[in-house]
């Protein structure tokens, strides 16, 4: 059975006739149906009942079109991501969650174009669904996110695990926790969460480290983005939650509190092709961890090659 095979089938299917699919395929109709014939020889079954008008596939016709389309799609993936493979030398484009880029992503970014001043980088914002995406169809090399989406195409590496904090007003009555406060000190107040765009993102995230802790605050505010939930923290109309690198957003009269709970944590990955084994994206791990270095960051060192959870 040949992949030529299960396109002239899947066409079949879905044109629901032979005369349609064999003009969708630019082939004529005598040959069409002698290899749907052979298929059906081959694999032992009959695909559609007989004499069917429009063409009805049996129970197990069905079973194996569902199958076929997905063998389908995931050909057309590798050719997409082997024919980026083969161009991705020079330039390496790069996905990111916006909320990395309050934190470490420009200094990564900045030294790494340092480091290769003859490769072309480029960074493209989009949330990690999208990554995992736009990295099958050849559209990015590489991608940093903060949800764990699985896909059995992608690999992914976990960075590090970024502590999370919470943004009050300076004079807030939380202040008195300096050194550090649990979720169920805040579930009562106000609390901006962000982006309001592209789910799954860091507000389903936030949303989820409530519910595990068995809590269900109802004062959870949607806003755009998180400068707009800081300048509303600022002016003491509720708080919120950011990874400790948005500390670097400065708006005046905002205090950070470490949040306690032990999975009040914000995981960065890095995503990438499996068997991709392109050097720019190693070089771009040893720049990361450079940076950890100079930053003082706990991290665990990965290949590229590994998998994380
Ligand atoms: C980080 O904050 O750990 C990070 C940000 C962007 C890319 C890689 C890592």
């Amino acid at each position: 059975m040949e992949l030529r095979h299960l396109k002239y089938y899947v066409a079949v299917v879905e044109e629901q006739s032979y005369t349609k699919a064999a003009e969708r395929l630019f082939i004529s109709q005598p040959p069409l149906s002698r290899q749907i014939q052979n298929l059906e020889l081959e694999l032992g079954v009959q695909l559609f009942e007989r004499g069917s008008r429009p063409v009805k596939t049996t129970e197990v016709g069905q079973f194996f079109y569902l199958h076929a389309v997905k063998l389908l799609a995931n050909a057309e993936e590798i050719k997409m991501m082997t024919q980026r493979v083969g161009t991705a030398e020079k330039t390496l484009t790069i996905g990111f969650v916006g909320s990395l880029l309050f934190g470490l992503l420009p200094k990564i970014i900045y030294l790494f174009r340092q480091q290769q001043p003859k490769l072309r980088i480029e960074l493209q914002e989009m949330n990690t669904k999208q990554q995992i995406e736009a990295l099958k169809e050849g559209k990015i090399d590489v991608g940093f996110g903060r949800l764990r989406i699985s896909d059995p195409a992608i690999h992914r590496i976990l960075l590090r695990e970024e502590p999370l904090m919470v943004a009050v007003h300076a004079q807030h009555h939380l202040c008195i926790f300096e050194q550090g406060l649990y979720l169920s000190n805040i579930i009562d107040e106000n609390i901006f969460i962000y982006p309001n765009h592209s789910k799954p993102n860091f507000s389903t995230q936030m949303r989820s480290l409530f519910y595990e802790h068995g809590f269900d605050p109802s004062h959870l505010i949607e806003v755009r983005e998180v400068q707009l939930a800081l300048g509303l923290v600022a002016a003491d109309e509720g708080i919120c939650i950011i990874p400790q690198s948005a500390r670097a957003i400065q708006i005046p009269n905002l205090k950070f509190i470490p949040l306690l709970d032990k999975a009040a944590i914000s995981p960065v990955f890095l995503a990438a092709r499996n068997m991709d084994e392109n050097s720019n994206i190693q070089s771009l791990m040893e720049c990361i961890y450079q940076v950890y270095d100079q930053e003082s960051i706990v991290y665990q060192r990965k290949a590229n090659n590994e998998n994380a959870n």
